[in-house]
């Protein structure tokens, strides 16, 4: 097997960035799609010359594939992700692994008992930027941290698609799992606080603090009021204080922005760059990670899928803070 024959599931936005992706990843090979929009489906099917569209999860899960990539909305993964483990597959599944825990442990379980790998998107651990600060961190030079201070602000024209899910889970996910990754601590204690000045379903607005078992501080900042007008599509930064140092990441201003009759544009050039048509940048890097793992049978150590829950509890646990307006302790880890 020198390509991971995969199946991929859920072909929206983020399914046609991972289509993308994949065109750029020599060992891996889509065989096979999946979407309950089959005219979705069959678009992204002739656009990228794949040959096979399933009509059911069930179809897609019995064909003779390696993989499944999961790629459907926040809160539908448990389903894809059982059916996939349980025909022998190994999986890839977007951020949040659940917007559950219990179905996050249902998910570990099938996969662990499985013996197959289970790899969750968080994939600023294979952004060049977030990663090589995690290697400054890690060799210590930075010092003990501190504080942390984490911004992730978007377009409003998005909320309509993503604010199906509130915006701590659906976007904090990513500076959630990143204080957890470059601390390697617990959290303690969470306060989150959300604000809805466009009548979202759930908040257009998240600030979130968490509190490390070593005193160390955390804010993450989620806003979905950027103007189009902007030309700022990810207006991301994260600055962590050491007692040692400073590091600090930070994409807006921009190293390559364009100034043109019509505007200020701001390309993503970290997440899902183009370059002459083939994707650069963390997903694919991300997809061709895992992509390796399924060769070489061994599981994902960049990100855990049990790395993937803990997450996911400190932003479950921050959106009941903001919910009650009181703290919350997380007297649970794994
Ligand atoms: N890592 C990142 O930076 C990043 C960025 C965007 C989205 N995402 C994640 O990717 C996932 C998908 O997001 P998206 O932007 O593509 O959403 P989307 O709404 O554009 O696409 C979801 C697709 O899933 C299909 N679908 C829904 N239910 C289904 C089911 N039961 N079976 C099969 N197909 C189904 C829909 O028809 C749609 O085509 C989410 O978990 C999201 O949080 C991650």
């Amino acid at each position: 097997m020198d390509r991971v024959q995969i199946g991929l599931i859920g072909c929206g936005l983020f399914g046609e960035s991972h289509l993308q992706a994949y065109r750029a990843v020599r060992t891996a090979e889509i065989a096979a799609l999946y979407d309950t929009d089959e005219r979705r489906a069959a678009q992204m099917a002739a656009e990228f010359g794949i040959p096979r569209i399933c009509r059911s999860l069930e179809e897609i899960c019995a064909l003779p594939l390696d993989a499944i990539d999961v790629v459907t909305p926040e809160e539908l993964h448990l389903e894809p992700v059982l059916a996939a483990v349980a025909a022998g597959k190994h999986v890839f599944v977007e951020k949040p692994l659940s917007t559950d825990l219990a179905q996050c442990d249902r998910m570990i379980q099938a996969a662990g008992a499985a013996g197959r790998c289970l790899m969750v998107g968080q994939i600023l651990r294979f952004e060049t930027k977030y990663a090589m600060l995690k290697d400054e961190i890690a060799s210590g030079r930075l010092g003990r941290v501190v504080s942390m201070h984490a911004r992730r602000n978007r377009l409003k024209t998005l909320l309509p698609r993503y604010g199906r899910t509130h915006p701590c889970i659906e976007n904090s996910i990513h500076d959630i799992d990143l204080m957890l990754w470059y601390t390697g601590q617990r959290v303690q204690r969470v306060r989150g606080y959300s604000r809805n000045a466009t009548g979202a379903k759930h908040a257009d607005t998240f600030w979130g603090i968490l509190e490390f078992e070593g005193g160390a501080l955390g804010v993450v900042e989620t806003i979905w009021l950027l103007p189009q007008a902007s030309g700022i599509i990810l207006d991301d930064a994260f600055q962590f204080v050491g007692d040692a140092g400073v590091g600090n990441v930070q994409l807006v201003p921009a190293a390559l922005s364009y100034w043109q009759e019509d505007g200020n544009h701001v390309p993503d050039n970290s997440y899902d760059p183009r370059v002459a048509n083939s994707a650069r940048g963390a997903l694919r890097e991300e997809l061709a990670y895992f992509c390796d793992c399924v060769l070489d049978g061994r599981m994902p150590q960049v990100i855990t899928a049990i790395e993937a829950k803990r997450a996911v509890r400190v932003a479950l646990a921050l959106v009941r803070s903001s919910q009650s307006e009181q703290d919350v302790e997380l007297t649970e880890w794994d």
